[in-house]
């Protein structure tokens, strides 16, 4: 049987933990062939190990930090030696609040680059280097894990709001550069998903029934849940679908 991804070439980042790491799971459940890239190494070369009992030769993973030009050099060089074209990126590795306070008036410059760059930029390092071998290839589909943040903000945490909001704007300019290559360039705007990003808020109880009372759902959404939407925007299910944002929060943003 063919899965909704099967053949397709993908960079993940952030593979090691959450929603990356289910991401990375479910491309190869989906037939994918998967370059799983994250900072955390020995996280990473844990997730390897297991994933490559069931799917062999078909994941490479690589550990490296997104900021880094030269690691997406090699992340890109590493990919096509092995696989031989990259049809999916996804810019998914980022930090969060629970990182470090990381509020308005206490947040430092080098709080507010370390965001910027992680959650933003490096989203434009990836694209920088990828497209070049999607263009060769006549397709491509890149998604890009934004945050409902970048809609509602978050309070206690605007240097991160803002990264998002870089990230979420990126998007759109790169939809409208690339549609001409037949390269589709799209946003997943997760609301509270549970994974360790979020442990501060559902390690406690008082934290987690205010995020609860928000969503019309009645609970929190689970890595799962954002990784079956990149899969849809990542495959040729998405084919006429550029520019857009997709929200997966329960429901935490409609208002009534
Ligand atoms: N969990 C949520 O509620 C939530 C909500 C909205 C958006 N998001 C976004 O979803 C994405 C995935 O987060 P998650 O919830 O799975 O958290 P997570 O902390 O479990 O995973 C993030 C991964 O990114 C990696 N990473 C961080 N900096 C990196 C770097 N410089 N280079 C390479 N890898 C790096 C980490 O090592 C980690 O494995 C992030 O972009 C996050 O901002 C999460």
């Amino acid at each position: 049987m063919s899965g909704r991804l099967q053949d397709k070439v993908a960079i993940i980042t952030g593979a090691a933990s959450g929603q990356g790491a289910m991401e990375t799971k479910i491309f190869l459940q989906e037939g994918a062939k998967v370059i799983a890239t994250d900072i955390q190494n020995d996280l990473l070369t844990k997730k390897d190990a297991e994933l490559r009992k069931e799917f062999g030769d078909n994941l490479l993973s690589i550990t490296s930090d997104v900021t880094s030009e030269d690691a997406w050099v090699n992340i890109v060089k590493q990919a096509v030696d092995k696989f031989g074209k990259i049809d999916i990126l996804v810019n998914n590795a980022g930090i969060g609040t629970t990182d470090k306070t990381s509020g308005l008036t206490d947040s430092t410059v080098e709080d507010w680059y370390r965001y910027m760059n992680t959650n933003a930029m490096a989203h434009f390092l990836g694209m920088k280097h990828v497209v070049p071998y999607m263009k060769k290839n006549g397709q491509g589909a890149i998604i890009d894990i934004s945050s409902l943040a970048s809609v509602q903000g978050i309070a206690g945490a605007s240097p991160y709001t803002a990264s998002k909001g870089a990230s979420r704007a990126f998007t759109k300019g790169a939809a409208r550069d690339l549609g001409k290559y037949h390269i589709r360039v799209n946003s997943v705007l997760p609301g509270w998903i549970v994974t360790p990003m979020m442990q501060q808020f559902t390690l406690n109880k008082e934290k987690l029934d205010a995020l609860i009372k928000g969503i019309p759902l009645g609970y929190l959404g689970n890595p799962e849940d954002v990784a079956y939407a990149v899969v849809f925007l990542a495959s040729d299910e998405a084919r006429f679908i550029n520019g857009a944002e997709l929200v997966v929060d329960g429901g935490q943003s409609v208002r009534g």
